[in-house]
């Protein structure tokens, strides 16, 4: 993995994000998460294979076929695969392993890929990335090259493993949080920050963040959760919203839209907005632990179990000026 990483960083000619390679190579030599020698034993007993067939411009992710491993390897790597659980975003398909992960991200992928600018020869920075479902979406619709970031190590983990037989130069997940990228570095053509902002203690400081990530004319494609309200409400929940601790604000439409502007950001575009349903979100085999259906109220799905409004995201567009 760490041989792909310094592939990947070959392909970013910018002197500045050079020090998120030897970040992320610190972070994979020293990490004190209990689980990560175990996850990278498992990742050094992966199976050898050198798959020709790729889909990733499809609902699932498709890397490898059945009829490309021998059943020893395939029962090896549905071993591993387990072992990498839970999967939340996907899905996927590794030789003929079908991971149905507990979000259907393609759905997500689905609301805005037809209202983006042409992601084609672009440079995507995907902040959130987890395992990489959204950064595999966009190489396969095109783009010059995709750098996702999660700190959580499980997520880094599972890209790692799909890269081990993608083996791609082009995209990468690195094991770095947001504050870690340089400010003002001006790099990239598309921003996503997806389910994301309401994790944010200070979401306008995550707003101009992005902003200076971004060259001129550059794109964000922003998905939070969302409440009705006015301009200018925001949902700031008592304590836990949906049994997540670490929801600061949920902003009506209007109130993040106006957060944009402030931001200094223009030709802001509400894309969609949905309600987030157990089509999209829900428990599966390769992850059972508690889901939407146990977020909600058992007799008013309307509102979650603390009482709020159920989930409800808009992916909203929006530029940095030329
Ligand atoms: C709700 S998930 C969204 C995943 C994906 N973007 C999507 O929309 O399906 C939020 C992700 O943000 C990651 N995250 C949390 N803190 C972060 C930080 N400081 N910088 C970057 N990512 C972070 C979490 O590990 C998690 O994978």
């Amino acid at each position: 993995m760490t041989k792909n990483i310094r592939k990947f960083f070959k392909n970013i000619y910018s002197q500045e994000l050079a020090i998120l390679e030897r970040k992320s190579l610190d972070i994979i030599k020293s990490s004190k998460h209990g689980d990560m020698p175990r996850w990278r034993n498992l990742y050094d007993e992966l199976p050898d294979v050198n798959p020709s067939f790729f889909e990733l411009d499809g609902n699932v992710i498709k890397i490898g076929q059945r009829d490309e491993i021998d059943d020893v390897s395939y029962a090896k790597l549905y071993e591993i695969l387990r072992q990498y659980m839970p999967w939340r975003k996907g899905p996927y398909s590794i030789f003929g392993i079908n991971i149905d992960t507990e979000w259907r991200s393609d759905i997500k992928w689905d609301r805005f890929k037809d209202g983006i600018s042409d992601i084609s020869g672009r440079k995507i920075l995907d902040i959130g990335a987890a395992n990489g479902y959204h950064c595999l979406r966009a190489l396969g619709a095109g783009a010059e090259f995709v750098m996702g970031v999660d700190p959580t190590l499980l997520y880094f983990m599972q890209f790692q493993l799909l890269n081990r037989y993608l083996k791609s130069d082009k995209v990468n997940v690195l094991p770095v949080g947001v504050d870690d990228i340089p400010y003002n570095c001006g790099y990239f053509d598309t921003v996503f920050s997806m389910g994301l902002l309401y994790h944010r203690r200070s979401p306008f400081d995550h707003l101009i963040q992005i902003y200076s990530f971004l060259k001129s004319g550059g794109e964000l494609v922003l998905e939070t959760l969302v409440v009705d309200g006015p301009q200018g409400y925001a949902l700031t929940p008592r304590d836990r919203y949906a049994k997540m601790s670490n929801v600061w604000f949920i902003p009506s439409v209007e109130t993040l839209l106006n957060w944009l502007k402030k931001c200094r950001y223009v030709d802001l575009k509400v894309s969609d907005i949905s309600k987030t349903t157990s089509d999209e979100q829900r428990v599966t085999d390769w992850m059972t632990f508690e889901s939407l259906n146990d977020f909600l109220d058992p007799l008013n799905k309307d509102i979650t179990v603390e009482g709020y409004p159920a989930p409800r995201r808009a992916v909203v567009l929006a530029k940095k000026p030329q």
